[in-house]
């Protein structure tokens, strides 16, 4: 059948008909949003590339969380900024440390909100990598028992998530033991399985202050212009025991989370990062695009390549514009 019996145009007509053949929605149910928590009290501070994204320390972060919680937000991932770096990260895994307090104040102003917790190294270490480093070299195997003991300090602290972003090889594996061990067998893990070397962390590691000493993270994290590979990351973590898989950044890998979403049967995270965050910003504040209908576009086109799960610092906006 085709022109001038098939018109697809018939169906674009109104409103309501776009609404009724409309093949994919956004929901709140979708989103989860990164809160960076800093030492302090009663701070928010401001991230520069980032506007409507702040630092709270822990006790602003609860009324946050309470809020998050009120528009009807299921989740929230935490990345904690220590005021105390070293060489081997000790800040990550101490039963005091920024993470475990936060996730501890959050549980307690919000108990129904899922706490996702981002496990790494970065922000902990004094040179900024993921993990351990010997020379000039980020070294693997010896990583993994200090991301496990991190894993396991977050799931004693309450996590309801544990989300590894290091991209150290076997991380899963080591992660999923090490909890199944200290009683935390049915605390899930979200892999952050299929993580680029991206140009799009940049504001991120600003609000973090993970960036790397020296050198970059492309012998551990994934070379963009690698497809297939990411189905091999993927596969390796759900033998390993990942729960969930996560695309990261999102927009620039729609191509792999589509893989991913014909590939398994597991739940899909994608992460819209920083940098895409910040891009929508900048050419909204310079009246270059409309940015909330952008924020819209980009969120929905994740979601219709695959995703179950979006990692959004746009989440507050987008629930608050959500019917319902
Ligand atoms: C740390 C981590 C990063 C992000 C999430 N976890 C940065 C990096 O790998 O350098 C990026 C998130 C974002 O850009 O929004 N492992
Ligand atoms: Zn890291």
């Amino acid at each position: 059948m085709k022109f001038p019996v098939a018109r697809p145009r018939r169906l674009r007509r109104s409103d309501t008909l776009r609404r009724m053949v409309r093949e994919t929605r956004l929901s709140r149910d979708d989103l989860v949003l990164p809160l960076f928590v800093v030492e302090g009290k009663a701070v928010r501070e401001p991230v520069g590339s980032m506007p409507g994204v702040f630092r709270h320390s822990v006790d602003a972060l609860a009324d946050e969380a309470k809020a998050v919680a009120d528009l009807g937000i299921p989740a929230v991932i935490l990345f904690g900024i220590p005021s105390h770096k070293d060489a081997r990260g000790s800040g990550a895994d101490d039963a005091r440390g920024i993470v475990q307090r936060a996730v501890g104040a959050v549980k307690k102003a919000a108990p129904a909100l899922c706490v996702i917790t981002d496990v790494c190294l970065c922000e902990y270490t004094d040179h900024g990598h993921c993990g351990l480093v010997e020379g000039d070299e980020v070294v693997n195997d010896p990583s993994l028992a200090r991301i496990a003991s991190t894993a396991v300090s977050h799931a004693r602290a309450g996590a309801d998530v544990i989300a590894p972003s290091d991209m150290m090889d076997g991380r899963v594996g080591a992660i999923r033991t090490a909890l199944d061990a200290a009683g935390f067998a049915d605390v899930p893990i979200l892999s952050y399985a299929a993580k680029y070397a991206s140009a799009y962390y940049g504001p991120f590691r600003e609000a973090a202050e993970s960036a790397p000493a020296f050198g970059d993270r492309r012998a551990y994290q994934m070379d963009p212009p690698n497809r297939r590979e990411a189905l091999r990351e993927m596969r390796l973590d759900l033998e390993e025991g990942a729960d969930a898989l996560m695309v990261k950044p999102a927009l620039p890998y729609l191509d792999v989370l589509s893989d991913a979403r014909r590939a398994f049967d597991v739940p899909l995270a994608a992460y819209h990062v920083s940098g895409e965050y910040a891009m929508i910003h900048a050419a909204a504040e310079r009246g270059w695009i409309d940015g909330v209908r952008a924020m819209d576009e980009a969120l929905v086109a994740i979601k219709r390549a695959g995703a179950d799960l979006i990692l959004t610092y746009a989440a507050k906006d987008v629930a608050a514009r959500l019917v319902p």
